[in-house]
């Protein structure tokens, strides 16, 4: 396994990669990896000759109130994972590399940031965009793995790729969860025990949702009422948003037809989570 840190590095190997006709499998990461990490990176490993991951915590997608400096970090575990993942190359890029001093130029994907995620944590979605271009640019993909949890973020990678004419296949991988059902995510290394114990509310009001949809509800605002009231059990969790929107365009539902996925976001003491399911 390398690890490369400049991307000057970064592209001479991507070049090499492209000249060669071989497939190059990226997996976009802020570390502390996680089995939801490493479930992307088996996948580019399986699919493509040489996977790459790259580890960043990128400053442009949190907001001034958010949770960058305290973002949880660990290097010397991720590498570990990453060697018995059988990782090609760990891509870890310096910020003043990535932001040179006059950075001025940003990629805004207009509707599907309009709600949601969007809404609640403002240029979110504009520091994502940037850097999963810039990332692009450097590691030249032909595939870049991401995993659904996000599925706001999928979106808007989606129809930037496609608005920008991107060559890479984005391919979106389902959610990990641990054995309670909790949706494996970094930020839940914040979590207290008891709060902990209180988080599969969350994934336990999405399954309600859906088994009530299965019965044959197409309502959208009963669907996420249940959400709700499941959630509105568990004193520890405050919830932020439960929404029905088309799984393409995200635009909010009042019936669920096709392709539709409820979306949540909840509070539990000072973490925020998020998680979905497709309906
Ligand atoms: O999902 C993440 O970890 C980040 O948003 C990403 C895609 C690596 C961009 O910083």
């Amino acid at each position: 396994m390398e690890v490369i840190k400049s991307i000057y590095e970064m592209q001479a190997f991507s070049r090499g990669m492209r000249s060669a006709g071989e497939t190059t499998g990226f997996v976009p990461t802020m570390g502390y990896l996680h089995e939801g990490h490493m479930s992307l990176a088996r996948e580019a490993k399986a699919d493509n000759a040489k996977s790459v991951l790259s580890i960043f915590v990128n400053p442009a997608q949190f907001g001034p109130s958010e949770d960058f400096a305290a973002y949880p970090r660990d290097m010397a575990g991720d590498l570990e994972k990453c060697e018995r993942a059988f990782v090609d190359v760990v891509f870890v890029p310096d910020a003043r590399e990535m932001y040179p001093d006059g950075f001025s130029t940003h990629v805004d994907v207009a509707g599907v940031t309009d709600v949601m995620e969007g809404i609640r944590r403002p240029g979110h979605f504009r520091g994502v965009a940037t850097v999963v271009l810039k990332l692009f640019n450097i590691v030249m993909p032909n595939r870049a793995y991401f995993g659904q949890k996000d599925y706001q973020q999928t979106v808007v990678i989606r129809r930037m790729a496609r608005d920008l004419n991107l060559d890479a296949e984005v391919v979106v991988m389902p959610t990990v969860r641990e054995p309670d059902g909790l949706a494996m995510s970094s930020r839940n290394a914040y979590l207290s025990p008891p709060e902990r114990a209180a988080a599969p509310v969350i994934c336990g009001a999405l399954l309600e949702a859906k088994r009530l949809y299965d019965s044959g509800e197409r309502d959208a605002g009963v669907l996420a009422r249940r959400a709700r009231e499941v959630m509105g059990k568990e004193p520890m969790v405050e919830l932020e948003y439960a929404e029905v929107s088309d799984a393409e365009t995200l635009a909010p539902l009042r019936e669920v037809t096709a392709g539709a996925v409820l979306a949540v976001a909840a509070r539990i003491g000072k973490t925020r989570l998020i998680d979905n399911i497709l309906l």
